[in-house]
């Protein structure tokens, strides 16, 4: 069997192949596998121009198209500093492309909840604010990943990896995703979105009461308010966060994709939208070059 090579322009992970209508399915026996790494990626949504992380031409990836066993589903990892929308474009995210949620923290909260020996010992450092500790964290992710929802849709998984351990973990699990994104937010618009965020306690859907204010009086009613979302907690959770995302980021900078967070959910949602969709195209284009 023949392989052919070619220069996309975004990158892309071994093995690409989202569940969604946007992606059809590949040629059979087909799957990507990317040399190098980044390309200049810009594209246009509504009136926006968005220009993605651009590296030199030399960094331009090389694909090579090789025969194998058949493509996998879309993998992506979502990263920010707290209530930098993180949550808020998952939704949006699933909602179209059908990915399994996994969010760190929601796992977490549910140990929590649950009043269960890691969920006690998680709540210590979750009200300070820190990492709750690998033995714990590590597994539960890992878990939930190789679920069998998560392993047939595709997974989006939200606030996970925070450190450089947690990456090397995923690493030593083979588990790679196939982009990175990470929403990059300046730090008063956090404050004021943690302050005013509030969720559903019945939907789960969350709300903020500037920005996302509830439908009706029945939802306000209902909300409750996070118990690490005061300013004091946040600044802690900041701290933690800066202390640790550029290890995070080496080990995914070949695949990141940075997001400007500061505008409207929206406008955030399609630079992702647009991010993922031309994974998916050119994954399209790809497939056609080699079937031709
Ligand atoms: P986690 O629950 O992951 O919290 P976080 O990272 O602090 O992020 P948030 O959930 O606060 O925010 P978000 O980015 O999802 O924002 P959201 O969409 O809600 O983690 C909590 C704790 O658990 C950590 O501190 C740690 O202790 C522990 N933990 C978690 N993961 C761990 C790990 N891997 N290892 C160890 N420990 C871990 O948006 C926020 C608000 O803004 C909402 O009200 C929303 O409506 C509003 N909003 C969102 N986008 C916009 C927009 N574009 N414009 C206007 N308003 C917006």
């Amino acid at each position: 069997m023949g392989s052919t090579s070619f220069s996309p322009s975004i990158s892309l992970s071994p093995s690409l192949s989202p569940h969604s209508s946007k992606f059809p399915n590949p040629s059979p026996n087909l799957f990507l596998r990317s040399h190098s790494s980044f390309t200049p990626l810009t594209l246009r949504s509504n009136q926006t121009r968005y220009r993605f992380k651009k590296l030199p031409s030399s960094n331009a990836p090389n694909f090579l198209v090789a025969a194998s066993a058949k493509a996998e589903p879309l993998k992506v990892i979502i990263s920010g500093a707290p209530a930098s929308g993180k949550g808020t474009q998952c939704e949006l995210i699933t909602q179209k492309y059908g990915l399994v949620h996994i969010a760190a923290g929601d796992l977490l909260r549910a140990e929590v909840a649950a009043a269960s020996e890691n969920g006690k010992l998680a709540k210590e450092y979750m009200e300070k604010g820190e990492l709750v500790p690998d033995e714990i964290v590590v597994m539960m992710v890992k878990e939930r990943l190789l679920q069998p929802d998560s392993q047939q849709r595709g997974w989006l998984l939200d606030g996970y990896p925070r450190s450089s351990s947690q990456a090397a973990a995923l690493e030593d699990y083979g588990i790679r995703p196939d982009v990175f994104i990470l929403l990059d937010v300046s730090e008063d618009i956090l404050v004021e979105r943690v302050v005013g965020r509030r969720l559903d306690p019945l939907t789960g859907k969350i709300y903020h009461l500037k920005y996302s204010p509830p439908e009706n009086d029945e939802i306000a009613s209902r909300l409750t308010q996070r118990f690490d979302d005061t300013e004091e907690k946040v600044k802690l959770r900041l701290r933690t966060h800066h202390q640790n995302v550029d290890a995070v980021l080496s080990v995914y900078k070949d695949i990141s994709v940075k997001v400007n967070g500061n505008e409207a959910k929206e406008h955030v949602f399609a630079q992702i939208d647009a991010a993922l969709t031309h994974v998916g195209e050119q994954r399209k284009v790809n497939s056609g070059s080699v079937a031709a």
